[in-house]
């Protein structure tokens, strides 16, 4: 006897789509066949429907602990599993930021019970936390910003750089917000006249792509000493994916975003300061050669960077205005509806939103429609056309950069674990997540 059935669905593999049954039994994926003929609890008809590893986003803020009035776990979880999210590894830049074991000990307990999705917590990297580092277990990396962005956190020494890799060369991934501290300050030296800081795209002048291929340049040369593994997070430019590709390897992975993939400079005329996102929005030049690096295989996953900010803290004056958009609800969809515009295919989607990021991170059970893996799936709709609308979205900052604009391709149906838990728009179960469990490198 099976738990559940998902019957005649178009199932996304990793290397490729194909017409089957999914059998599942105790939250795991038992069988997968042309026709399953076994009794099942509970039969879901997929005809004419794709069936779709649960996202995995690398890559969000949920903003708890000190920013709960932004987004909490409780409503940012809710905002995945509607769209399809089913785990999430979560940024450490709160306040205070995640850079003790005990800071960590305390989020995890901040957490528990609180998300409908799985998820991972990240570590901040200071330059003198090393010690704590390793201190800690079960992370599926650490992050280090070499820039200023949202939160306090900043590693700025080599010295530091080369501490962490050749610990973590063993041990994790180290994720990096790569634009250089250095040339910010150089760019916002040059640009602080009135003229120039009053142009509604001050921000991608002042935050140019040299200042990201500076970090992604530096920090790769220094992490190939120590032959350890890194991941740039965000990749915005064609200048980033020119040196990305030049260091490709299995230890040097990198994630692009929704928003970098789909909107460019013209944006800002569209969202005005909400358009403010670290890093900047880019040409169209810029945009096209992100396109190239997911279909090449340079790009090995996509994470929404999911940045939820009040409108009103976003509709300020630009200097105020807090950088980032949220975006884990609309991850999917966004992706779905480029694969039905014919600019990736369904399992290459698969490959970057799932099975992607689980592999970089090391993560267990998760990312694959396949036999022996966890049955987090989703149930997409690749012909159903909505609007996205502000009013429609579960996070709590209540807004999204796609409010207006119509996608095709949505998720209609959530599974957790081989449990439905969101479906009709609805949540029909109090089901929670856990923590992910992470491998480190040296066992893969
Ligand atoms: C992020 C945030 O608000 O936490 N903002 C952003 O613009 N992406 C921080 C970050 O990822 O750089
Ligand atoms: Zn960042
Ligand atoms: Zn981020």
């Amino acid at each position: 006897m099976a738990d559940l059935l998902l019957k005649k669905g178009k199932i996304v593999f990793i290397d490729g789509v194909r017409e089957g049954d999914v059998v599942i039994d105790k939250g795991v994926i038992v069988e997968i066949t042309s026709e399953y003929k076994g009794p099942a609890d509970r039969v879901i008809e997929c005809q004419d429907k794709v069936i779709f590893p649960g996202v995995v986003d690398a890559h969000v803020h949920m903003r708890v602990p000190g920013s709960e009035y932004k987004e909490d776990f409780t409503t940012g979880s809710m905002a995945a599993i509607s769209g399809g999210v089913t785990s999430f590894l979560d940024m450490p830049n709160n306040i205070p930021p995640i850079i003790s074991k005990k800071m960590l000990s305390e989020k995890r307990s901040l957490i528990d019970g609180n998300s409908f999705a799985n998820y991972g917590l990240f570590f901040g990297a200071t330059d003198d936390n090393v010690e704590e580092l390793k201190r800690i277990s079960n992370v599926p990396g650490l992050k280090v910003y070499m820039g200023e962005t949202t939160g306090n956190l900043i590693v700025r020494k080599d010295e530091t750089l080369e501490e962490i890799f050749s610990y973590t060369s063993k041990n994790f991934p180290v994720v990096v917000h790569a634009e250089s501290q250095e040339c910010l300050d150089r760019f916002s030296a040059e640009y602080s006249g009135e003229d120039a800081r009053s142009r509604v795209d001050f921000h991608s002048v002042v935050r140019p792509p040299e200042c990201a291929r500076e970090a992604v340049k530096h920090v790769l040369h220094i992490a190939k000493k120590f032959d350890a593994r890194v991941h740039i997070a965000h990749a915005s430019s064609a200048e980033e994916i020119d040196v990305i590709r030049k260091f490709k390897s299995d230890k040097v992975t990198c994630e692009v975003t929704p928003h970098h993939l789909a909107f460019d400079l013209s944006t800002y005329d569209r969202l005005g300061s909400r358009a403010k996102v670290n890093p900047p929005l880019r040409s169209r030049e810029d945009v096209d050669a992100l396109w190239a690096a997911i279909n090449d295989g340079t790009v090995d996953a996509v994470a929404s960077d999911h940045a939820p900010h009040l409108l009103k803290e976003k509709d300020g004056a630009y200097e105020q205005c807090p950088a980032g958009f949220p975006g884990v609800e609309t991850i999917l969809p966004v992706m779905l509806d480029a694969v039905n515009h014919g600019l990736l295919n369904l399992d290459r989607a698969a490959q970057l939103l799932s099975s992607g990021p689980a592999r970089i991170f090391g993560i267990q059970g998760k990312g694959q429609i396949a036999v022996g893996y966890d049955a987090d799936i989703v149930i997409v709709d690749m012909d159903l056309e909505k609007e996205v609308t502000n009013a429609a979205m579960l996070t709590k900052c209540a807004w999204t950069p796609w409010d207006g604009i119509k996608l095709k391709g949505w998720p209609i149906m959530t599974i957790m674990g081989g449990e439905v838990t969101y479906e009709g728009g609805k949540f029909v179960s109090s089901k929670r997540g856990k923590e992910l469990t992470f491998r480190s490198p040296d066992a893969l």
